[in-house]
């Protein structure tokens, strides 16, 4: 059931547990995706950056194709379609392509701009019963070309752009996109705490999932985290599997070049890889 992401990630906030935003680049992502958030009564949410959604030829394609999937899947636990690090124009393309969720990325400009377009596109947003997200504080590290160097969020700033009305906050706390460096430093619960007592009962973002400690996860959901966000760890289970099944040369066993066999082993990494994080979140059940 496509959703705006708003009550689910309202709920998690109040429940203290976190619902997963998994980002999808094709077919296989996605009915996984899908079919694990059914199979554990979990909501759920789609991540598309804008790369990937290129890579899907456009976000209309993405978005029928989600859409179709949902009815002929008979998933029935609410599902959004959230745009990932969306740019002013992406937002705009995402909301006539009928995604149910936003992410307008103004981390990068000047906090009087981010703040005007984020005004903007709140209302835009909330006219058509869409959920939107905001940032403040640059998630470090690379996805899809978009660059951010990891900074903490000033709380003050997140007070600023929470006050907007914008329905859930990504604050920059040391976060990174992809696997984290060996000298990684760990989350800023400092920064966290100081956000959390400033936004009161928004729900809080927390990117770059891969790899971050069990128990980190757990006490930034205590402090108010209600959606983490995962992309790169799914990618590197089912590059892992489909490797294993090259390397044992099972391509060249019968039919074993078929890519509806050639990607099956990824596609079960991919759900395992998505119920292990909701249970880590606590989602399951609660659709
Ligand atoms: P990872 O790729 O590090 O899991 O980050 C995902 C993310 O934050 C998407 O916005």
């Amino acid at each position: 059931m496509l959703v705006s992401a708003t009550e689910m990630l309202n709920k998690a906030r109040a429940g203290k547990y976190a619902v997963g935003q998994f980002n999808i680049n094709n077919l296989e992502w996605t009915k996984a995706i899908l079919l694990t958030a059914q199979e554990l009564n979990s909501p759920v949410i789609l991540g598309v950056s804008e790369g990937a959604g290129k890579y899907m030829t456009g976000f209309k394609t993405v978005a029928a194709m989600v859409k179709a999937m949902d009815e002929s899947l008979g998933i029935t636990v609410p599902v959004a379609l959230h745009l990932d690090h969306g740019s002013y124009e992406g937002c705009y393309k995402c909301v006539k392509a009928g995604f149910t969720s936003i992410m307008f990325d103004g981390s990068h400009f000047p906090i009087a701009e981010n703040v005007a377009k984020t005004t903007e596109l709140v209302n835009v947003a909330h006219n058509l019963g869409l959920s939107i997200e905001a940032e403040v504080g640059a998630i470090g590290g690379e996805e899809d070309g978009v660059v951010g160097k990891g900074e903490c969020a000033d709380p003050e700033e997140c007070k600023q752009i929470a006050d907007l009305g914008v329905d859930f906050l990504a604050a920059g706390i040391g976060n990174i996109h992809g696997v984290y460096p060996a000298n990684w430093e760990g989350l800023s619960f400092e920064t966290l705490a100081a956000v959390n007592a400033k936004v009161g009962e928004m729900p809080l973002v927390l990117h770059g999932g891969t790899g971050i400690p069990d128990e980190q996860i757990t006490k930034a959901i205590s402090l108010g985290v209600a959606k983490i966000n995962v992309n790169t760890e799914c990618q590197l289970v089912f590059a892992e599997a489909t490797r294993q099944y090259i390397e044992a040369g099972k391509d060249r066993q019968g039919k074993g070049f078929d890519p509806r066999k050639l990607l099956a082993p990824g596609f079960e990494a991919i759900k395992a890889k998505v119920k292990e994080k909701m249970e880590l979140f606590g989602s399951v059940g609660k659709a």
